[in-house]
């Protein structure tokens, strides 16, 4: 048995199959996970059902009821320390953070992405990547800083592009190791194993390389 357990409150704005992958993977009574809650900032994102379909308390908290971005992460720090997190994980949250929120949660901050960092930051990675005819692409989870898509890099999977690849067929072999990689750096930093130093990411107090650790599949 794990001695405490890691509460856990994860952020999305869509389908949330990355959570649907932490929730499969912290199943077992020993896993040193707690997936304590579920934070939207849409009404209709999938990833909802997902948690009701779990058991998880979840919280709706739409952007478009405030005024300025500072105003809306004001309120969403207080609702998800309700829950009193030990990490808080970006899983398909769809805003930019304010520094104020980025600074709160520094080192407890988590959020994967779907390019191999520090390629690609921002939106459309997969046709960004076809378009410039890489052989390799992938996805990396990273701590948050206030360097967008810029965070020191926990794990990245290299994922090869085939000369038949679209933009769909190369999202979902992404999104595969993305449901991979996230389970495995949560539970890093739950056995207290991972932690963000000064420099940059530990593991087991070593730090890692700039990339993270690499997975090739
Ligand atoms: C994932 O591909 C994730 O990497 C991406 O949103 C998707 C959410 O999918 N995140 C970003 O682009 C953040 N910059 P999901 O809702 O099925 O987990």
């Amino acid at each position: 048995m794990p001695s405490k357990t890691c509460n856990v409150v994860v952020l999305l704005s869509g389908s949330g199959s990355n959570l649907q992958a932490l929730i499969d993977s912290c199943q077992g009574a020993d896993s040193p996970v707690c997936i304590r809650a579920v934070v939207s900032n849409r009404a209709d994102a999938y990833g909802l059902q997902r948690a009701a379909a779990a058991g998880i308390d979840s919280v709706v908290l739409e952007h478009t009821q405030f005024d300025s971005r500072e105003a809306f992460d004001a309120a969403l720090m207080a609702r998800i320390d309700d829950f009193a997190p030990d990490l808080v994980v970006l899983a398909g949250f769809m805003r930019i953070l304010s520094g104020q929120f980025v600074r709160h949660y520094q080192g407890r901050l988590l959020n994967i992405h779907p390019s191999l960092l520090p390629k690609y930051k921002g939106l459309h990675t997969h046709r960004r990547a076809l378009e410039a005819g890489d052989a390799e692409h992938g996805c990396s989870v990273h701590f948050v800083t206030e360097e967008l898509d810029g965070g020191p890099l926990v794990v990245q999977a290299v994922v090869p592009v085939a000369s038949d690849d679209t933009v769909e067929s190369l999202a979902q072999r992404v999104h595969r190791q993305e449901h991979l990689i996230y389970p495995l750096a949560v539970r890093w930093y739950a056995e207290g194993r991972l932690r963000l130093g000064e420099q940059g990411a530990l593991l087991d107090g070593q730090p890692l390389a700039a990339s993270g650790h690499l997975i090739r599949s």
